[in-house]
């Protein structure tokens, strides 16, 4: 059904008055990528309940089963893995398809450097123009070789069993970096250790932890990160329930915080320390967002429902520091930025440059079509918002990116006209039922004819 309404891709979103009613989160896409990943890595039999069953995740299984996993879906709904161990994965008989996923294509990179084998990674056009070099180099210092035109995707692979431990300061602070580094880790003898400038989101750690690695980090740190692996031990089987994603949330969590007298609930969101960088922010914004029915799980992830209600918000200064804890929010937080009146700053955005489009030229080209005024300096991106100014009545091709997809629909609930989103079909990306949750709590989103 779903997919039926975004392959016609073109969708359009409409005023609305008000937003109110409960969903459930879908589902996270980094943990299910990892709990996947990990799972087929382990020895024995695991089971992930509650997958994000979208574009990316979909592209991991498929390239795990080209490795040699056996992976099936039950009638539960579960999804069963029967792990070949660390250095198990056979020879694919062709080349693996990330598509669209930069973390599938940097983490599974990773897990091959210790599989004695040949892969060749591809993807689509977006991911052949994002680098790899962020992986690549700590790799290469383990001892990894790698065969690539200009670093960047098609990329050979050429895995070793003679690996050595390193310790590597990474420049960015990226989960998909410590990641690749750390699967590579797990079956040398000696200890890796990986620091990073600011703690990125720390689900890896967490879930080698629960699948039995011998792995060392502080979940409280909120500065300089420091991640220590001692390889050589296998990883166990486990069942993994994996989370709402604050990621997907953000959607409508903005669009009832900029709704008048909106009241939306959305349950069942994983809220990792190093996700909820957007709750934050928009808390300083003066938003209405409490966290209910706050839980610890199984492998230490906590997870809450959050209840948003509209407020007026105020425009914000955000140092750079914040954007490890949000990243891929700073799309969304923009539309509601937009929708104060005044200057906001958002601070140090150099990597929004590199995600699946360049989202820091997409929020500003998007929202000056729009009516808002924005200007860049050096990494620095400024909004001029204006909640009368927001005039839409525009199309915004979002380059195959999903997230600047979702945000400018939920900008068109408070344009004065509607905004036509051009490219909607990599919604499927992360959040294949948008279209349907979104309706569902009030907005107005249609299908172009
Ligand atoms: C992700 C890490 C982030 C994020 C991406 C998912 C992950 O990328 O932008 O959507 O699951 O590890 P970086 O590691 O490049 O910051």
């Amino acid at each position: 059904m779903a997919k039926k309404k975004y392959n016609l891709n073109n969708l359009v979103s409409f005023k609305v008055n008000n937003l109110k009613g409960s969903i459930v989160a879908s589902p996270d896409k980094s943990i299910s990528h990892r709990s996947l990943l990990f799972a087929s890595l382990s020895i024995g039999l695991s089971r992930i309940s509650n997958l994000l069953e979208a574009d990316d995740i979909l592209r991991m299984i498929e390239a795990l089963k080209n490795l040699g996993v056996k992976i099936r879906r039950n009638n539960k709904k579960e999804w069963l893995i029967n792990g070949v161990g660390l250095v198990g994965f056979d020879t694919p008989s062709k080349e693996i398809d990330c598509g669209n996923s930069g973390t599938l294509a940097r983490i599974l990179i990773g897990a091959l450097a210790n599989n004695k084998i040949s892969v060749t990674l591809i993807g689509d056009k977006s991911l052949n123009n994002r680098p790899m070099d962020r992986v690549m180099l700590p790799l290469k210092k383990m001892g990894v070789e790698f065969i690539t035109l200009n670093n960047k995707l098609p990329i050979t692979i050429n895995g070793k069993n003679n690996l050595i431990p390193i310790k590597y300061n990474t420049p960015v602070s990226s989960a998909q970096i410590k990641t690749s580094i750390l699967l590579a880790s797990l079956n040398i003898r000696g200890v890796t250790e990986v620091i990073e400038p600011y703690t990125s989101r720390n689900h890896s750690e967490n879930l080698l932890k629960y699948f039995g690695a011998d792995i060392k980090f502080d979940s409280a740190n909120k500065g300089k990160n420091k991640v220590l692996v001692q390889g050589g031990n296998f990883l166990k089987c486990r069942d993994v329930k994996v989370p709402g994603d604050i990621s997907s949330a953000a959607f409508s969590i903005v669009a009832a915080c900029i709704v008048s007298k909106s009241l939306v609930k959305i349950m069942n969101v994983g809220v990792n320390i190093f996700r909820i960088g957007i709750i934050d922010a928009l808390k300083l914004m003066g938003a209405n967002i409490v966290l209910d029915n706050y839980r610890i799980n199984e492998y230490d992830e906590p997870v809450s429902d959050i209840i948003v209600s509209y407020a007026r918000l105020k425009p914000i200064k955000l140092k750079s520091k914040f954007s490890s804890k949000m990243i891929d929010e700073y799309p969304i937080l923009a539309m509601a930025a937009a929708a104060t009146n005044g200057k906001s700053i958002f601070c140090g955005l150099s990597e929004l440059k590199y995600k699946e489009s360049d989202r820091f030229k997409a929020i500003m080209d998007g929202l000056n079509k729009c009516g808002i005024m924005t200007v860049s300096k050096g990494n620095d991106l400024i909004i001029y918002g204006n909640k009368n100014k927001i005039e839409g009545g525009v199309s915004i091709d979002c380059q195959y990116d999903h997230r600047i997809a979702m945000s400018f629909l939920i900008l068109g609930t408070i344009s004065k006209k509607p905004i036509e989103v051009i490219g909607c079909k990599s919604i499927l990306t992360s959040y294949p039922n948008f279209y349907e949750q979104m309706n569902a709590i009030g907005l107005d989103i249609r299908v172009k004819k």
